[in-house]
């Protein structure tokens, strides 16, 4: 089972086990150029034996981004760095896909955007944004889909569009934010239209080889809401269901804040969302969340609660989780910080300080 072949648009998957999108931002990232630590932080976990990276987001806008150390993919001198990293990770045998990202409201290099204006509070912190125009969604639309164009033109697999954890494309999805009346807001099938836009436009530019998947928050602002969207994101194109946290948790991770599992499910309310996205929607899912231990992964897969499970800070902590497991080696544990020490400094995460002595 750690060893089971999945084919997706003809790129062999060597492993169920992937590498999540995690932001890192201490590598000396500048105006979104990748570095070379960057690169052997991505080559050491794809020879740790994971079966597909989805690298950190992405920004396909320079006033769009998260922070002022992240990765960029906005224009065409960003790509030396996304084509080293590809090469790198490739000679591994693992394919690669790019997570492509804007940061709505909580963007900080720029002027914060919203589908409707808004004021509140965002995991402890307070945001401002203005409503868009139709213009300024049509151009955005337009920086996702020559995002991606650049991403092939790296050498990635696919692209990763996020939908997820109240950035601009959750934004568009969440009732709670988007009040348009026009038609990308109003009901459930206006507040898609912008990622459908992305993602048709996508598949239209970077043809049917090119792998698509798309996070997306499961409560959004429910269940039934975010499946009904993954089953048109299907027929626009999306190859790939990547299930996580939606506007209402705003991509929170620790455990200890969400609320559990119905019927006493052994697993956190992201992967008992998959699980339930897995029933619903004809595309393979990937399970995120609070994975930890190999026999955690297994029962997923054995059950078919799911189809991929990612790793996040399990693979921060220990590149080689994928092989060692195969190997009957003891791994190094993540200890579930309350803040996760990688996006500030990672030198002083203890699953770092444990593996590298
Ligand atoms: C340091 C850090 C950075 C993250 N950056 C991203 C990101 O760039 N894109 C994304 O969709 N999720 C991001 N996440 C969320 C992870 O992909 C993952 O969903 C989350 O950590 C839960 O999985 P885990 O318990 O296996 O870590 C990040 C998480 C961490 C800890
Ligand atoms: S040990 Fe703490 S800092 Fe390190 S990956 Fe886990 S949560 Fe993040």
């Amino acid at each position: 089972m750690y060893e089971k072949e999945t084919v997706i648009k003809e790129k062999c998957i060597r492993s169920p086990f992937l590498m999540a999108p995690m932001v890192t931002f201490g590598y000396g990232v500048e105006d979104g150029m990748i570095t070379e630590e960057l690169i052997s932080h991505y080559e050491e976990r794809a020879r740790g034996g994971v079966g597909m990276i989805i690298v950190e987001a992405a920004c396909v806008a320079e006033d769009g981004r998260l922070s002022k150390h992240q990765i960029g993919i906005w224009k065409k001198e960003q790509l030396e760095g996304h084509k080293k990293l590809v090469q790198a990770v490739h000679d591994c045998k693992v394919p690669i896909l790019s997570q492509l990202h804007h940061a709505g409201i909580r963007t900080v290099s720029g002027r914060p955007a919203a589908p409707s204006k808004f004021h509140g509070v965002l995991r402890g912190k307070g945001y401002t944004a203005e409503e868009m125009t139709t213009e300024e969604i049509l151009e955005r639309e337009q920086q996702f889909i020559q995002a991606a164009v650049r991403a092939q033109d790296a050498g990635y697999d696919g692209v990763e569009i996020h939908c997820a954890h109240s950035y601009l494309l959750s934004s568009f999805l969440s009732p709670t934010v988007n009040h348009r009346t026009d038609r990308f807001g109003g009901d459930l099938r206006g507040r898609m239209q912008m990622a459908l836009d992305i993602l048709s436009g996508i598949r239209r530019s970077c043809g049917d080889h090119f792998i698509l998947s798309v996070r997306l928050g499961f409560d959004e602002p429910d269940l039934e809401a975010s499946a009904h969207m993954a089953k048109a994101f299907v027929k626009a194109g999306m190859d790939l269901l990547h299930v996580s946290t939606g506007f209402g948790s705003t991509g929170s991770m620790d455990e200890r804040a969400m609320e559990p599992s119905p019927d006493g499910f052994p697993f956190n309310i992201r992967i008992w969302a998959a699980m339930q996205m897995k029933q619903r929607v004809k595309c393979p899912v990937i399970a995120v969340g609070g994975i930890r231990q190999v026999q955690q992964g297994m029962f997923l897969l054995e059950q078919e609660c799911a189809d991929f499970v990612a790793l996040g800070r399990a693979l921060l902590c220990d590149p080689q989780w994928v092989k060692k497991i195969k190997q009957g080696r003891e791994i190094v544990s993540c200890r579930n910080c309350r803040k996760c020490l990688w996006s500030t400094d990672y030198h002083k995460c203890p699953g770092w300080r444990e593996y590298h002595g």
